[in-house]
């Protein structure tokens, strides 16, 4: 499919005033990771994410056509919204949403016909450094795209799920792999049946049942703000000297966790996921200008996990956002071994000791309409 498939070209609004929708849109975290792009948000190598599921965000858009004359006449010339997170009304979050409006104008043309009120919370604790852009922007593309369903009830879900995950990318890029799950593959690669540069695709090919149910559990090293943002971050890989091998490398990982995921080889599931991990905060540690995200926590937990896997031969691995924070990643079969260690081991490094189990999830869900 292409860009111009997404453009709402006919649409009528007879028999529509007003209604509301509340999309429940999980987080995702990268195995192989996505760092650096071009305009419009379009990756410059593949990645793939398993779908997480008790970190997400629940948002609620409300719609009310606009029907006075003055706001019709408004109607063809801005965008009319409100925005709540937790319960306050959040002015300051309004230029990031409204940059999003704009960015999907062109195939959500009726989003200026309507007065919207939206409303998000999510489920992990706001500063815990765990990003919101994904969920929350998966959720929002989903309730647009319930609108565009109204306006267009033939549409096919296959058809719905591109889309709203077209629409998520263009809020942030990842947010494109939060849509469905378990296991999502964004950008375009020869390896990946209908990979696309423009959506995620669920990881076309049978996965093995050892990553069936797999589980993340997330050590919450440090919750403030991150001193760089990934938008400055992807900026810096424009002129990066080993942006060319890294884009190379990563795209390598996905045709070798392609075959891994398939056959079930933990040791190399393992070996790439970890790899990808330093890599993504190797090109951090050697941008201009150069910046650390990790903190001591982190390295500790991380030969904590080292020195665990060689005594026990257990299969737990690690991999890291653009943050401090350690996924911890481990089959369910050894669900209680590892969290053992976690809980003796690995909890002391977090901050105010906390973490968050959680586990592959199967993407968003519709509450209610
Ligand atoms: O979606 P963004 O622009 O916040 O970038 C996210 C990049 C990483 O989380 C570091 C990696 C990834 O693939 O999710």
């Amino acid at each position: 499919m292409i860009e111009t498939d997404f453009i709402l070209k006919d649409f009528s609004l007879e028999n529509i005033t007003n209604g509301i929708f509340t999309w429940k849109t999980p987080s995702n975290i990268a195995l192989v990771k996505y760092w650096g792009k071009q305009q419009p948000q379009i990756p410059e190598n593949t990645s793939i994410s398993f779908t997480l599921d008790n970190c997400f965000t629940l948002t609620t858009l409300e719609y009310k056509l606009k029907n006075d004359e003055s706001e019709v006449a408004e109607r063809s010339r801005s965008f009319n919204f409100e925005i709540y997170f937790e319960g306050q009304k959040k002015n300051d979050f309004k230029p990031k949403i409204a940059t999003f409006f704009k960015r999907i104008e062109q195939y959500v043309p009726f989003l200026m016909d309507f007065e919207l009120i939206i409303k998000s919370e999510n489920s992990f604790p706001h500063s815990s450094g765990i990003a919101s852009s994904a969920s929350g922007m998966g959720a929002l593309a989903l309730c647009v795209m319930s609108l565009e369903k109204t306006l267009n009830p033939t549409m096919t879900d296959a058809y719905f799920n591109k889309k709203a995950s077209f629409l998520a990318r263009l809020g942030s890029g990842s947010a494109c792999r939060s849509v469905e799950g378990p296991l999502i593959v964004w950008g375009n690669h020869p390896k990946i049946e209908g990979s696309s540069d423009l959506f995620g695709v669920k990881f076309p090919y049978k996965i093995h049942n050892n990553f069936k149910n797999y589980q993340d559990t997330i050590l919450l090293v440090d919750e403030g703000e991150k001193q760089v943002s990934s938008t400055i971050g992807h900026q810096l890989m424009h002129n990066h000297p080993f942006a060319k091998q890294r884009f190379q490398q990563a795209n390598d990982n996905i045709s070798k966790i392609s075959k891994v995921l398939q056959s079930g080889d933990l040791p190399a599931f393992i070996e790439i996921v970890e790899s990808e991990a330093l890599s993504l905060h190797a090109m951090m540690m050697t941008s201009n200008p150069y910046f650390i995200l990790m903190k001591p926590n982190t390295l500790k937990i991380i030969n904590e996990i080292w020195g665990f896997r060689a005594q026990t031969n257990s299969n737990i691995c690690f991999t890291l956002d653009a943050g401090a924070n350690v996924h911890v990643l481990f089959p369910e079969s050894e669900k209680e071994i590892v969290n053992d260690f976690i809980k003796s081991k690995l909890i002391q490094f977090c901050q105010e000791n906390r973490y968050i189990c959680d586990g592959i999830g199967k993407g968003a869900i519709l509450i209610n309409s």
